[in-house]
This record gives C-alpha cells, structure tokens and sequence, in this order.
C-alpha cells in the first residue's frame, strides 16, 4: 500500500510510519507542519528507507495535500494540536487544524476515491466514573482540545453518509511510549525525574487514565485501515488504567528518584476523572495489546534515559518558556 500519512512527524504519527515501513512493507510519504511537536529528528532513523518521502506543509493546505496524495491509495491522519493544557491556553490552532484542516483532507480523498482513517481520542466521549465507553456512547468532549477533535470525527462521519467515502475513525486512550514530546504526562515526569526537578500533579492525583504503548495504537490503527468497516468507529484501548499519582510513583521508582520532587500544583480547569474504553470491536480485527503498563514503562524511561541527543534540544529551546508559563517555575 502507499500512505499519505499527516501528521507523521509527530509522537504517534511516526511510530506508526516507522511500524508500517519496517513491518508492512508499505510506501510512505508524511505530510507535516512541523509545529513544534512534529521533528524531523523523529523519522531520522526511516528516512533514507525505499518508499519513504516527506512534504513540510500543512493539513489545511489543499494544492500541498493534493500534490503529496498523488499515487497514495489511503490517508491517515494524525495531524493535529494535542495538549489539553495548550488548548485552554490557546485554542486557535486546534479549531483550523482539526477543522479546517480535517475538510481538507476528506475533500482531496473524496477527489480521489482514497481510503480515509481519522486518528481520534477517547477524549471525545468525556470523562466516566464507572465502566468503559463503547463506540456507541455518545459524544460529550469537555475541552477545546476534545470539542475540535469530535467536530472532526462529526464531519468524517458526515463524508462516509453524505457522499459514501470510506472512512474508518479510531479512537485511542492515553499514548505513551519513545518521541513523545515532554509536555504530556509520563515522558515531562521521567525527564523532570531524571533532572531532579519537581514533578507537578495536578489537584489530587487521582485521574484516571487508561494507558496505551504507542505501538499497540499503531497496530490497532494498521487493523482499522486494512480490515475496518467502511463507516466504523473503532476504539483502541490500553489493557491497563492507573491514577496519575501512581503513575509518577512508579516513574521515581524506575528513575532512581526522590518521592520528594512531588508537588500538588493547581488542578486544570473542566479537568477529566476517568477515561476508559472497551476495545471489543476492534478484537474482532485480529487486534489485541501486547504490552502491559509496567513494561512499556520499563522500555519508556529506558528509552528517555539512552537518548539524550533528541529531548536535549527540546529542554534546552522554547519548551522552557512554555515550561515557565505552564507551571510558573524554571527547569533546572
Ligand atoms: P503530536 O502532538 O506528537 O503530533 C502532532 C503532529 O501533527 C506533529 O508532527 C505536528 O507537527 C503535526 N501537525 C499539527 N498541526 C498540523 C497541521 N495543521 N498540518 C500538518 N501537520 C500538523 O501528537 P500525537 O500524540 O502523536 O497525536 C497524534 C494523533 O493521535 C492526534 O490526532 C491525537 O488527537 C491522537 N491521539 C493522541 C493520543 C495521545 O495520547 N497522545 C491518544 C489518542 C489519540
Ligand atoms: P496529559 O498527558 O496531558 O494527557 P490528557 O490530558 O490528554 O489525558 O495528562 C495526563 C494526566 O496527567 C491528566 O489527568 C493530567 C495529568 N497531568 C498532571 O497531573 N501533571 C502534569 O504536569 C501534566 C502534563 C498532566
């Protein structure tokens, strides 16, 4: 298959090309704005490979898109602006990006009678206090960052009814594995760890999160776009949950750090319990995790611990002064 992958420059996004050039055989070009969470730096390692080309534009870009679909026989879309914390701050970009730049994708896809998987979160269905969420509950996002992401898995839905394009969504949990940049929960605590700096918890630690080892959601989303229905939604959860507290205990354990570092810092505003999911239809691809909790955090903090040469740019540039807004203190 030949891919026309957005958003390929970022966490997910690459992890999946790395999965789909190495393991599938597939052709890959990625299309990225290279924002400041999509790197180069996070292909290096893909980019002289057969098959593989990348175009620097952005979803929104209809004559780029166009250009780069040329040849592709589906699109997966990963690109978008994915931190709550900077949608609260900032919600502009998540509105062109996840809206906009969502229209435009399904318009070339359309175009061209291509294929079309939407990379969509759990964060679209709320928070729960008991039980899963399944593909049919109802959609009920909290945050600019989840509101944005179910208008585009809205519009998606309405180019499969209105005009019979094949789309699949898939919805993941919380993500977490190598090239995750560090204002996400697990890798900014392994770093802040691995530097002796605080680790801030937000209000009392006890949000729930179902998590997800990258490759596992790579896999889940290759089955989608090789086997899902045409119209379906697929959620693809983690096979464990945890507290956030007990996510940053065993982040200090693995480090060698000090329980001290941790600090009750001020709760994030319209801040989600619990997200869980039921990934039962997505079982029925062939799918399942196959990493648990403990282990992809294992490989994680390994991972964070032997390459230094990729997070040293990032803690030394503008995620400083993002830092510093954010927690209202300086990384040492
Ligand atoms: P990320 O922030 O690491 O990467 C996003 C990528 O999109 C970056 O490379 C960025 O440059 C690119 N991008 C942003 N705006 C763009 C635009 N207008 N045009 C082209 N490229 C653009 O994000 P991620 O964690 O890899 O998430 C990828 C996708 O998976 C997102 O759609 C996200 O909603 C979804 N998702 C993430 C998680 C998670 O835990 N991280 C969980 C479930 C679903
Ligand atoms: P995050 O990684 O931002 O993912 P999401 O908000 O999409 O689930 O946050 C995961 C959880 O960790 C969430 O409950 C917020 C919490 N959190 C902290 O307690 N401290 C932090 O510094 C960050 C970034 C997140």
């Amino acid at each position: 298959m030949k891919l026309l992958v957005c958003g390929g420059a970022g966490f997910i996004g690459s992890n999946f090309t790395r999965q789909r050039l190495t393991e599938n055989g597939d052709a890959v070009t990625v299309l990225d704005k290279l924002t400041y969470a999509g790197r180069e730096e996070n292909l290096a390692d893909v980019r002289d490979r057969d098959g593989f080309a990348f175009v620097h534009a952005g979803v929104e870009d209809r004559e780029a898109v166009e250009a780069a679909a040329e040849g592709c026989d589906a699109i997966v879309n990963f690109a978008a602006e994915t931190h709550v914390d900077r949608s609260i701050a900032e919600p502009d970009a998540f509105v062109t990006t996840h809206g906009l730049g969502t229209y435009v994708l399904l318009e070339v896809a359309r175009a061209r009678g291509l294929r079309y998987v939407q990379v969509s979160t759990d964060e679209v269905y709320g928070s729960i206090e008991t039980g899963s969420f399944t593909e049919a509950s109802p959609l009920a996002p909290s945050s600019p960052y989840s509101a944005t992401k179910a208008g585009a898995d809205l519009l998606v839905a309405s180019y499969r009814h209105t005009y019979g394009l094949e789309t699949v969504i898939c919805r993941g949990s919380n993500n977490y594995g190598p090239y995750q940049y560090p204002e996400k929960l697990i890798p900014l605590m392994v770093l802040n760890a691995l530097h002796g700096d605080r680790l801030p918890v937000y209000g009392d630690g006890m949000q729930v999160r179902n998590w997800i080892y990258v490759e596992d959601f790579a896999r889940g989303i290759g089955a989608a776009l090789e086997h899902g229905e045409p119209g379906d939604v697929y959620n693809v959860g983690g096979p464990d949950e945890c507290p956030n507290l007990e996510v940053v205990e065993r982040i200090v354990a693995l480090t060698g750090g000090n329980d001290s570092l941790i600090e009750y810092v001020t709760d994030r505003p319209g801040h989600d319990r619990r997200y869980s999911l039921s990934s039962d239809r997505v079982r029925g691809l062939g799918w399942e995790p196959q990493v648990r909790f403990a282990e992809g955090l294992e490989r994680t903090v390994g991972w964070y611990r032997d390459n230094a040469w990729w997070w040293e740019p990032i803690r030394s540039g503008d995620y400083r002064a993002y830092y510093e807004r954010q927690y209202g203190r300086q990384l040492g």
